[in-house]
């Protein structure tokens, strides 16, 4: 198994689909070796592209309050997204571009870290690690696939948009709190 490190240097100089063409750093993504959740988005932003961190920029200050308000200190989360490239436009990455960066880097991301739960944001990170259905279908739910857990919720762009998500958001948020502890005590 690879090093968290040795990844993330792996990552810097992907040329294995053409969303690097278009972007400024790679974001490998930012957090623990040993973190016992994970947090999976769609893709770099222009802030996160000009940082090479992960939700860096508006959405990431929003995800940050609902995780406190989980009580779960941003620190003590490996975040990264579905793909380490910034889209050119902010375009949703194509789904061969998901599966490449999936196979090449976030499934063995998740190989070292092994964390207990995923959350995922939207419906390029349920893509991503293959799971069928929409959000609006799954969203507050824990799933558990292949011994993996996921915590599915919306992405948090489409709930600074939409206030009707931005209420959902909010109360699976205030739920994983709960959903968290029963799994951190199994
Ligand atoms: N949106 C994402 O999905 N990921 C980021 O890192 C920033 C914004």
């Amino acid at each position: 198994m690879p090093t968290l490190f040795a990844l993330s240097e792996g990552i810097r100089k992907c040329t294995s689909c053409p969303l690097y063409k278009g972007s400024t750093l790679a974001v490998p993504g930012e957090g623990p070796q040993n973190a016992k959740l994970m947090i999976l988005g769609e893709a770099p932003g222009e802030e996160e592209d000009r940082q090479g961190l992960p939700f860096v920029g508006r959405s990431g200050k929003y995800l940050e309050s609902l995780l406190k308000t989980a009580g779960i200190n941003r620190k003590e989360v490996f975040i990264t997204n579905a793909v380490k490239h910034r889209p050119s436009g902010n375009r949703t990455p194509k789904a061969s571009e998901i599966k490449i960066c999936a196979e090449l880097w976030l499934d063995k991301q998740i190989g070292v870290i092994k964390p207990r739960l995923i959350i995922l944001l939207g419906s390029v990170a349920l893509r991503s690690m293959k799971i069928q259905g929409t959000v609006e279908k799954l969203h507050g739910k824990i799933i558990k696939k292949n011994g993996q857990n996921y915590f599915i919720t919306f992405h948090p762009s489409a709930a600074m948009r939409f206030p009707q998500t931005r209420k959902k958001m909010e109360s699976d948020f205030k739920r994983l709190e709960k959903e968290i502890k029963t799994i951190y005590t199994k």
